[in-house]
C-alpha cells in the first residue's frame, strides 16, 4: 500500500511534469526511449466542482498536488450553465480556470452538447421545448457562442457531443435525442463544425459509455461508435479525440479486454487521440467486508487500465472524481454533506475515501500509470 500511494504521489508530479514541460525524471525516462517522439502530453485529471473543493481543504489539496488536468463535473453542462435562456452561470467556471491556472494545470471542457444519456441533465427543458417546436440552429450555435467566446481559449479542449450512441434506437445507433430530432443525424458533424470554426486552435472530443464490457450491447456500441467516427473522418469532419468514460460496474460481467483492445486500436487507425474521461466503479454488494470491497474496486481499475494503457494513442485518465465523498455514483449529496465519515454504505469507487484516505484503487491507478509512463 505505501509504496503504491508514492508510486501515485511520485507519478501524478511527474504527470504534471509531462503535460506542462517541467524536467521530470518520468518525462525525460519517456524521451529517451521513444526516440524523439514528443513528449508532454499524458495526462492524470479528475472532473471538479468548485463549491466541493471549497467545502472540502483536503480535496483542495489532493486535486492541486496530484492531477494534471480538471474538467468541471456539471456547471458546464447546458443545463447547469444556462437554466433559462439568457440567464449564464459564469461563475463557477471562472473560478474553476482560475483554480486551474494558479495550480498550472490544463482544463477540459464538458460537455457542448449532450441530452438524454442520463436523463434529467445536459440540455434544459427550455432548449427542448424550443427545438421540438421549430428546430433551428441558430440556438445551438448560440450556446457554443457564449462558451466557447469566454473560454475558448483557457480551455482549449472540449467534449463537443456526449453519448451520441443507443443502439437501442435506431439502425445507426445513433441517440435519437432532442438534437437528433430536431437535425437529423446531421447534427454531430454540424457541432463539430461549429466548434471547429470557433475554437480553432482546440482539441475537440467525441465522449462517450458503455464500451468496456464482454456482452452484447457494448459490442454493439463499440461498433456503432467506430462507425460515427468513421463518417466524420470520412466527411472531412475535425474530430481530433475519442473520450472513452470508463464507468466500470461490478454488475456487468467482464471486461473485454481483446474486444476493448481492438476497439482501441481500431480507432487509433483512423487518427484520433483517446482518453479515458470519467473512471469510477459501481459496486454491487456493498455488505461486503470493506477490504474485499475495495480490493474488487482495486481489480477492476487494474484490469481497465491494463489494457487501455497498453494503446499507445491514450494519452490521459481522468476519474469522475477524487473522493468517494462527492462521487455521483453515490446519489446523494445530501447525505454526503452531512456525513463525510467512512460512509461504508456508500460506493466507494474513486481512488480516495469520504476522508479523502488512499484507496487500493489509488494503489492501482499509480501502478498502471507508472508502467505506462516507463514503457513510453
Ligand atoms: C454526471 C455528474 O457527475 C452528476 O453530478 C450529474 O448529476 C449528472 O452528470 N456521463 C457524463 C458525465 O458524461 O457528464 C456525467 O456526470 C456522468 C455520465
Amino acid at each position: 500500500m505505501n509504496v503504491g500511494r508514492r508510486a501515485f504521489i511520485g507519478l501524478v508530479a511527474s504527470g504534471s511534469a509531462l503535460l506542462h514541460g517541467g524536467a521530470g525524471d518520468a518525462r525525460t525516462r519517456a524521451s529517451a526511449r521513444s526516440g524523439g517522439r514528443p513528449p508532454g502530453r499524458f495526462a492524470l485529471g479528475t472532473c471538479l466542482e468548485m463549491h466541493h473543493v471549497e467545502s472540502d481543504p483536503r480535496l483542495a489539496g489532493i486535486v492541486g498536488a496530484r492531477f494534471a488536468e480538471v474538467t468541471p463535473e456539471y456547471s458546464l453542462q447546458w443545463s447547469s450553465f444556462e437554466p433559462a435562456e439568457g440567464r449564464c452561470r459564469f461563475g463557477q467556471v471562472d473560478r474553476l480556470v482560475a483554480f486551474a491556472r494558479a495550480r498550472g494545470q490544463a482544463v477540459h471542457g464538458h460537455a457542448l452538447l449532450w441530452e438524454q444519456g442520463t436523463p434529467g441533465w445536459g440540455t434544459p427543458d427550455w432548449v427542448k421545448a424550443r427545438l421540438a417546436d421549430a428546430p433551428d440552429w441558430a440556438l445551438v450555435r448560440r450556446r457554443f457562442e457564449t462558451v466557447l467566446g469566454r473560454y475558448g481559449t483557457a480551455i482549449p479542449a472540449w467534449t463537443v457531443v456526449n453519448e451520441a450512441i443507443e443502439t437501442g434506437d435506431r439502425a445507426d445507433g445513433l441517440r435519437a435525442n432532442a438534437f437528433l430530432r430536431a437535425f437529423g443525424p446531421g447534427y454531430i458533424p454540424a457541432a463539430f463544425e461549429t466548434a471547429a470554426e470557433l475554437a480553432p486552435g482546440a482539441r475537440l472530443m467525441l465522449n462517450e459509455y458503455g464500451l468496456e464490457y464482454a456482452n452484447p450491447v457494448d459490442a454493439a456500441r463499440r461498433r456503432a461508435a467506430l462507425a460515427l467516427v468513421e463518417s466524420l473522418r470520412r466527411r472531412g469532419v475535425r474530430i481530433d479525440a475519442f473520450g472513452i468514460q470508463g464507468h466500470l460496474d461490478l454488475g456487468k460481467g467482464r471486461i473485454d479486454a481483446r474486444g476493448l483492445a481492438r476497439f482501441l486500436a481500431e480507432l487509433a487507425g483512423l487518427g484520433v487521440e483517446i482518453r479515458v474521461t470519467e473512471l469510477d466503479v459501481q459496486e454491487r454488494d456493498l455488505a461486503l467486508p470493506l477490504a474485499e470491497r475495495d480490493r474488487r474496486v482495486a481489480d477492476e481499475t487494474a484490469r481497465f487500465l491494463d489494457v487501455v494503457l497498453d494503446q499507445p494513442a491514450v494519452t490521459g485518465v481522468t476519474t469522475w472524481g477524487v473522493s468517494d465523498r462527492f462521487s455521483w455514483l453515490r446519489g446523494d449529496y445530501d447525505a454526503i454533506r452531512a456525513d463525510p465519515g467512512p460512509g461504508t454504505a456508500f460506493n466507494r469507487g474513486l481512488p480516495y475515501d469520504a476522508a479523502c484516505a488512499p484507496k487500493p484503487m489509488a494503489d492501482a491507478i499509480a501502478r498502471a500509470l507508472d508502467r505506462r509512463v516507463a514503457g513510453l
